[in-house]
């Protein structure tokens, strides 16, 4: 989220959040600022501030930052099935995306 001039200067006054969403609707797991890691251990600042200055830390592909793992596919797919909204079937090729995405968020053995 990106706050008023000044808010912080270090973050280029961008928040970062974690979210968990179910049917029951959204809940914040985690917000702040340089602190904030994800579920896959990465620290969204410290990744996000890669991005090359006229993006203002928004990453896409191609904008400086280090890849994450989940792809265009996965992230599409999820959206089309957002657990609070009512949604059709998933394709095979989103019910494909989703299979590898629950692959990716399993605990990685040591
Ligand atoms: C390892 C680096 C990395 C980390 C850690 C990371 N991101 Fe990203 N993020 C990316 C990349 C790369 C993309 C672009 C993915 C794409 O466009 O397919 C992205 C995309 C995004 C986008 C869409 C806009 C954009 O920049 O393209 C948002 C919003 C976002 N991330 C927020 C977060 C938040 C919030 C966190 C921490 C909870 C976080 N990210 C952690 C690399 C990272």
């Amino acid at each position: 989220m990106k706050r008023d001039k000044g808010f912080n200067v270090v973050t280029h006054d961008w928040e970062f959040f974690e979210l968990d969403v179910s049917k029951n609707g959204t809940q914040i797991r985690k917000r702040g600022f340089t602190d904030v890691v994800n579920r896959f251990g990465g620290n969204c600042f410290a990744c996000h501030i890669a991005a090359r200055p006229q993006w203002d830390l928004v990453c896409e592909n191609d904008y400086g930052c280090a890849p994450i793992p989940v792809t265009r596919a996965m992230i599409r797919a999820r959206q089309r099935t957002d657990p609070r909204c009512n949604n059709p079937a998933p394709s095979r090729e989103d019910a494909e995306a989703l299979r590898q995405l629950q692959e990716l968020l399993k605990p990685k053995q040591p």
